[in-house]
């Protein structure tokens, strides 16, 4: 089986365990799309800033803010946040009635909070709900709380690992685990275990939204990206995912061996009478 090629975005910053940023040799990185045939993606990279071969960290913080405004602009056209507090409405009313107190939602995978900001401006969960994102990437969780601070939210941002998310849930029975965009970026080998590190802790259901891979989506994601984005790494990246996201089979197949015990179900749109929305659809587990 030919490997799974990989986005740009995933290579140009590591981290620590600590969340520290690590220098990213400009090489190593051009090597790797290289050796995956990604020519195009190789070029886009060799272009970049570099200095003693690491590339240029204030360029690629800048550059990783540009693509996730642009991401923020797609979420915003596919109603992202109003459809995900839509699902998430009847399962935080749920929680609330099996374990008083307060509801937390962690958002993995987070970028620039887009989805937490959004629901905390709304009314639309209820103002006792805690959100809180979780991201690897440091300066996208500085910036996402920088956002929060200037919009006045209560929610907030922690730097951490979606392998780890214990260190963002107190009381798993009364947490919701979500991601928007995520779940794709992870290797086929760790799908199971992002499931098994959220089912370990007990949370009440988790909701992942993602891309659902259909000639649909290829055509959409060429169009929209093409016509819309204007960072290259946004063009590239963006056209990628919508080609190397789970088809759902696959999907509930590691949440049901990492999460067994979950209800679990992959809520996909119609494939004969496609809507745009549905180009990004939820795997969702209930603990009954
Ligand atoms: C495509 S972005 C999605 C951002 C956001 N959810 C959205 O919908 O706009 C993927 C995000 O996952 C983060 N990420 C990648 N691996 C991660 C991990 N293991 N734990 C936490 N975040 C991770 C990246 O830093 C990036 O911000």
């Amino acid at each position: 089986m030919a490997p799974r090629p990989l986005e740009i975005t995933d290579l140009l910053w590591s981290v620590d365990a600590d969340g520290i940023p690590l220098a990213v040799s400009k090489a190593a990185v051009v090597d790797r799309l290289t050796a995956l045939g990604q020519r195009r993606a190789a070029r886009i990279v060799a272009a970049m800033p570099a200095s003693a071969g690491i590339l240029d960290a204030a360029y690629v913080d800048a550059l990783g803010l540009r693509v996730h405004c642009e991401l923020q602009r797609l979420g915003e056209e596919l109603q992202l946040a109003r459809r995900i507090a839509a699902l998430l409405s009847p399962i935080v009313d749920m929680v609330r009635l099996h374990r008083p107190g307060r509801v937390r939602i962690v958002d993995v995978g987070c970028g620039l909070g887009f989805v937490v900001r959004a629901m905390a401006a709304s009314t639309a969960l209820g103002g006792d709900v805690e959100l809180i994102g979780v991201d690897l990437n440091p300066f996208l969780v500085a910036e996402a709380t920088r956002l929060a601070g200037r919009e006045g939210l209560t929610c907030r941002f922690e730097q951490g690992d979606a392998f780890e998310p214990e260190l963002a849930i107190q009381d798993g029975a009364r947490c919701i685990v979500i991601s928007s965009g995520f779940v794709h970026h992870l290797p086929e080998s760790g799908l199971a275990e992002f499931f098994a590190a959220q089912a370990r802790l007990r949370i009440a259901a988790f909701a992942h939204w993602d891309i659902a891979p259909c000639l649909w989506s290829t055509l959409g994601a060429w169009v929209f990206h093409y016509a819309r984005m204007r960072e290259p790494v946004s063009r590239h990246d963006g056209i990628l995912s919508a080609r190397r996201a789970y088809p759902a089979a696959k999907l509930q197949r590691a949440a049901q061996i990492g999460a067994p015990g979950y209800d679990i179900q992959v809520m996909e749109g119609s494939r004969w009478h496609p809507r745009a929305l549905d180009v990004l659809r939820p795997i969702v587990g209930i603990l009954p």
